[in-house]
């Protein structure tokens, strides 16, 4: 199949099978696959003053397959304009897959970056994978893939360095020179992250490992993202094949901050302090962005790989996190839903509660599309929220004071599979109080606790008409709440 007819295959069978979905279905104010399946964000970035999102993009299915770029724009972060899909797996560097990778701006044009997959069989039959980075270029629309691509190969990393796992690009430019990272697998069986460098997006020159797995956490790094922040650096990086340490991080795909120093001429980062960038079951792969005013903003696939909780009736699957706000406190990675996210809060309630006997809820405080704000204080044990409950199904987010753990539960939110249903992550009370901010959007809970220090983000497919929202607890704990519903 030549480029332009496998991409004009999905262009055209998206917009008639997106027809289909049910209205009221999506999110409303979190962006989600057009139809078909979607994973990982990719090529987050600001182009003629808008913000552009891609993503991996299976339309055919609501479960992986060839990878082609889907493709979304938005001025502010939460109404979302979609676009045709961008690019398709058709050239013969990329047949097997348009895989992750990242874009920016250049003299008005539109630079993407990715991960052009190949897969063939040598004459044993055996499987030969090669991930390479390729470039496309076009006017955030249009994509042409470069005649030079692949434009970085595996070759030109340390010996012993994987040839099939090299994958995810992330690009940026500083002072007219371009950089890439992206994620490898070394001679030692783990991560390892390579920078690389160019003038002209053609020729990229190798300059060392920025930073190296060494087996500590999971193998293959995934996703990386590298940034300045609050006087640091930043590298992010999904690791796959995590085995669970304490409660920071969990069994298999996890993503991870490295805060550091970058030395720039031994192309290294100086690492300074590791952390879980979110304890909830469904968040990865995610990737940022500066925004004109000097922001840097995050986004994830709000999913995971190893539980899949689709409903059958959808003809979609994927969708992703608010986009967030990060910054660097106490050598922590803050992060905190973007501000823009105000201009849409509505029906303003307050109230206050204390949790003593039974029980405690508000005539108005209901719904699947809100931002709620709940501030927890006094000499209690536990305080939990039940949200998305009718009665039979719901999901709680509980507060151990005494052992100072916050736990989520989505037990009982009417999931079918036997998935895993329950997180927890250590929490602390700032000056007495523990501060919690929920977002929900019909399917998805993104929780904040004490102005971001952590974060919590997952999914509960429980049917849209459970929507009431209670609290209780053991002891007395008095709360403040703040509630908005979200209108886009
Ligand atoms: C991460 C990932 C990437 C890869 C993509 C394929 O979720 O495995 O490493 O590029 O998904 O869809």
């Amino acid at each position: 199949m030549t480029q332009s007819s496998r991409l004009q295959k999905a262009r055209e069978y998206e917009t008639e099978k997106a027809k289909l979905i049910p209205e009221g279905q999506k999110p409303s104010f979190h962006i989600c696959s057009p139809v078909g399946w979607i994973n990982d964000p990719n090529g987050f970035s600001t182009y003629q003053g808008e913000y552009h999102l891609f993503y991996q993009y299976h339309p055919y299915d609501r479960h992986w397959g060839p990878m082609h770029w889907g493709h979304s724009k938005t001025k502010d972060f939460i109404k979302w304009e979609q676009l045709p899909c961008a690019i398709a797996p058709d050239e013969e560097y990329d047949g097997q897959g348009c895989f992750s990778g990242s874009a920016l701006e250049m003299n008005d044009r539109q630079v993407l970056m990715y991960t052009g997959v190949t897969e063939k069989e040598n004459e044993d039959g055996e499987k030969i994978v090669r991930q390479r980075q390729c470039i496309a270029i076009g006017d955030g629309i249009n994509f042409e893939k470069l005649p030079e691509n692949p434009v970085i190969t595996a070759e030109m990393l340390p010996e012993g360095s994987s040839l099939a796992d090299f994958r995810d690009p992330k690009i940026w430019e500083e002072d007219g020179v371009f950089y890439a990272v992206a994620g490898s697998l070394s001679e030692d069986g783990s991560g390892q992250i390579p920078l690389f460098e160019s003038k002209d997006l053609k020729k990229w020159e190798f300059k060392g490992i920025l930073a190296k797995c060494e087996n500590r956490y999971g193998k293959m790094w995934e996703c990386p993202d590298f940034f300045p922040l609050d006087e640091k650096h930043v590298l992010i990086v999904s690791p796959q094949f995590m085995t669970a340490k304490g409660l920071e991080f969990h069994g298999g795909n996890n993503t991870m901050y490295i805060i550091g120093n970058f030395r720039k001429k031994e192309a290294r980062l100086e690492e300074e302090a590791i952390g879980s960038i979110d304890y909830g079951l469904d968040f990865y792969a995610p990737q940022t962005l500066q925004t004109e005013d000097g922001r840097r903003v995050m986004i994830g696939w709000l999913q995971n790989w190893d539980n899949y909780m689709t409903p059958d009736e959808f003809l979609w699957s994927g969708m992703m996190t608010i986009p967030r706000e990060l910054q660097i406190k106490e050598g922590r990675l803050i992060q905190n839903p973007v501000r823009e996210l105000e201009n849409y809060r509505e029906n303003e309630r307050i109230h206050h509660g204390t949790t003593e006997e039974k029980q405690v809820c508000f005539e108005d405080v209901r719904g699947r599309t809100f931002d709620m704000t709940v501030e927890v204080s006094g000499e209690y044990e536990e305080f939990r929220i039940v949200l998305a409950s009718d009665g039979e199904f719901y999901t709680t987010v509980t507060f151990d004071r005494k052992k100072g753990l916050l736990i989520f539960d989505r037990t009982y939110s009417g999931q079918r599979k036997d998935s895993i249903c329950t997180r927890t992550m250590k929490a602390e009370e700032e000056n007495g109080k523990l501060k919690m901010r929920i977002l929900m959007d019909k399917y998805t809970l993104e929780l904040f606790v004490n102005d971001g220090k952590q974060a919590m983000t997952s999914l509960i497919y429980t049917d849209l008409k459970a929507d009431k929202i209670f609290f209780e607890g053991e002891g007395k704990a008095e709360f403040a709440l703040t509630m908005y519903d979200i209108r886009v």
